[in-house]
């Protein structure tokens, strides 16, 4: 494989929100003042009917991102190329900046869990992951955007931290990287790593998008649950990542419990201050390390299967 560290020309196109049904009417009627729409791929594609229409309409106005959930570049399964196809043609219709999916693998053997789940970080699953995007990226004739995902458990084989694991493989495939902020924080009070290296080791030359979020904090760990508004430590990560990466379009993902577009604008807007903010994050944030009953997994079949130990 070439290493394939070329510029990247994406644009910034500022602060924006995801396109979400809850919003379409609001939409219509205000066309209010935002920098961009992310989309959820698959919610659009295969379809002509109402959600289609609003979409092709937002897009006539606005930029699109293209943001997928099913494209499994971690599984062992093959590609699924009519998915890809598929893609293809709803980017050929709503001329898209980029198209973005998670790292991650949703299924193996035919099963889909319909979840983004954690990959093993090796040498191995590198040389994998690299070689998927190479196919995605040759059959998109462009390049892919892959986010790091919250994630929950880790492999006990894993020997690369997540970021040299994202660095890796944009350098070696060209891929861009969507930085999740809100992810990196939830992922960090869960396996008990230090944010801010994560952030400050990341290749912010390769950093397309960043995303914003709200979790719940359960105490001993977090879920990624985008209910709520973005909390004070993942503000304070935003203001590193948009320091070190000199800024790149930022979007604000609220998928449950979902306000009035106006308070999820008034949200986002919250981004422009948040620049400003002190960029060290509390110790406390990420001190808490692993306990030995944590969860870990060490083969996804078990896992998927439920038989792992
Ligand atoms: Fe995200």
């Amino acid at each position: 494989m070439s290493q394939k560290s070329t510029p990247f020309s994406f644009p910034n196109l500022g602060l924006g929100v995801g396109l979400r049904h809850a919003h379409f009417r609001y939409l219509l009627e205000h066309w209010p003042e935002v920098g961009w729409f992310e989309v959820i791929s698959e919610n659009f594609m295969d379809d002509q009917g109402w959600s289609r229409h609003v979409l092709d309409r937002v897009a006539e106005r606005y930029p699109v991102v293209m943001h997928g959930v099913s494209l499994s570049i971690g599984s062992t399964d093959e590609l699924d190329f009519e998915y890809l196809a598929s893609l293809q043609a709803l980017a050929a219709a709503i001329q898209p900046k980029w198209i973005s999916d998670h790292l991650c693998w949703t299924g193996v053997l035919g099963q889909n869990s319909h979840d983004l789940l954690p990959m093993p970080l090796t040498e191995e699953s590198l040389a994998h992951v690299c070689h998927r995007v190479d196919i995605v990226q040759d059959f998109l004739e462009r390049p892919i955007i892959l986010e790091n995902p919250s994630t929950y458990l880790a492999f006990r084989q894993s020997t690369i931290p997540e970021w040299e694991f994202l660095n890796a493989l944009t350098e070696t495939t060209g891929c861009g990287i969507l930085l999740d902020v809100n992810n990196v924080y939830v992922s960090s009070r869960n396996h008990g790593f230090d944010p801010v290296e994560y952030v400050n080791n990341i290749r912010a030359d390769r950093v397309v998008q960043m995303h914003l979020a709200g979790h719940t904090d359960n105490g001993d760990h977090c879920i990624d649950t985008h209910d709520q508004p973005v909390a004070d430590p993942v503000w304070n990560l935003f203001a590193l990542a948009r320091r070190l990466t000199g800024g790149v379009s930022t979007l604000l993902e609220w998928d449950s419990r979902i306000p009035p577009f106006p308070e999820v604008l008034d949200e986002l807007c919250k981004a422009e201050r948040a620049i400003e903010r002190p960029w060290r994050v509390e110790e406390q944030v990420f001190s808490r390390t692993p306990q030995s009953e944590d969860v870990v997994v060490s083969n996804p079949v078990d896992f998927m299967l439920g038989t792992g130990s």
